[in-house]
């Protein structure tokens, strides 16, 4: 077995935010797209040497990057980067609360697991923890969600409303809608359906997950944090995930980058509502309601913890639980999985 210190530092190394020269570099090669950037300039701009420059290049290589160039040529962007660092997502979402403490790893085991860290240390409501990859992606229950580098979203971000626990069914319901918008507003033919509780779908198979977590007391949330993934550019899925992606969906690439800046801008907007509107609440229940094939007049199966029944949904309850009729009455449903019959 490895020592403790050794356990400790790799899974470190692997929660380590990306080097911050790196977003620097991009976006003084962005601000100068036209022509080559000498590794002198770089290396004064970011106060490290040409060689440091060189090492950083290749790294951002590796992540994806076209740069043109070497040493002793400069460098030069050949196509604008569809990656998530703070320089290239911030100016898409400035003035929301998500624009202040962007944090973005090359690798992580899960920005879930790394925000719900965070946020026991005191990071402040609307810091953002995105990836290019999760080597341990959670999804909902025990299931996990498979996180390849550079073509999903695997966003989360920190929450510190002034709610009830009660109140986070709809908050988790409003970041469906959140996502649903921002999809729509980058191509409005996609039609995105929402089906309860937490999962984006699109020709039936699932586009993306949400995973809320929530440190609560009996009558106060503390923190809680909202982590999206969406399936963006993937080629193929295992059949049996029943999954798709936008790409795999309308035959073309998306911007990750356009899509997270209008997501964070969405979700703003809907958490800036719940908690800003006495009413909002029940505003959000029925727009969710208008947005799902699920929820009314649906033929499903309910399964949790090994045991399973059979209903036609029947709408949601004023917080949000979905309700199912079953021969013995209408049951509500706290948790579980939701089938098609
Ligand atoms: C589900 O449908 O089961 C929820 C999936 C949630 C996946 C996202 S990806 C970003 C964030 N980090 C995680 O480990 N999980 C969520």
């Amino acid at each position: 077995m490895a020592p403790k210190s050794a356990i400790r530092a790799n899974s470190t190394l692997q929660q380590q935010p990306t080097d911050l020269r790196l977003g620097h570099i991009v976006r003084l090669l962005m601000e100068n797209a036209t022509v080559v950037v000498s590794g002198t300039k770089i290396a004064e701009e970011i106060s490290s040497s040409r060689s440091e420059v060189w090492r950083l290049i290749q790294q951002l290589r590796g992540m994806g990057l076209d740069v043109a160039g070497h040493p002793a040529t400069g460098y030069q962007l050949r196509s604008v980067p569809d990656l998530l660092l703070p320089e290239i997502v911030r100016p898409l979402v400035r003035g929301t609360m998500f624009a202040s403490d962007l944090n973005h790893f090359y690798k992580i085991g899960s920005t879930n697991t790394a925000a719900m860290a965070a946020a026991a240390d005191g990071a402040s409501e609307g810091s953002v923890f995105l990836a290019e990859e999760q080597t341990a992606g959670r999804g909902r229950g025990a299931n996990s969600w498979q996180s390849p580098r550079s073509t999903g979203i695997y966003c989360s971000v920190i929450l510190r409303p002034d709610l009830a626990p009660s109140d986070v069914l709809a908050l988790s319901l409003a970041a469906g809608l959140a996502v649903q918008s921002s999809i729509q507003q980058i191509d409005a033919r996609v039609q995105i359906d929402l089906k309860w509780p937490n999962d984006v779908l699109l020709n039936g198979k699932k586009v993306c997950g949400i995973l809320t977590e929530m440190n609560a007391e009996a009558t106060r949330v503390r923190y809680i944090v909202v982590g999206i993934g969406i399936n963006v550019n993937q080629a193929s899925f295992p059949k049996e995930l029943l999954a798709t992606s936008l790409r795999l969906a309308t035959g073309s690439e998306w911007s990750r980058v356009e899509l997270v800046g209008a997501l964070l801008k969405s979700l703003d907007r809907e958490y800036r509502h719940l908690t800003g509107n006495a009413t909002a609440k029940e505003a959000i229940l029925q727009r969710f309601a208008e947005n799902s094939s699920w929820v009314l007049g649906k033929r499903v199966r309910i399964e949790e913890n090994g045991s399973a029944f059979e209903g036609t949904t029947e709408g949601l309850d004023p917080r949000g639980f979905l309700q199912v009729r079953t021969p013995y009455g209408v049951q509500t449903i706290l948790s579980g999985t939701v089938r098609e019959k």
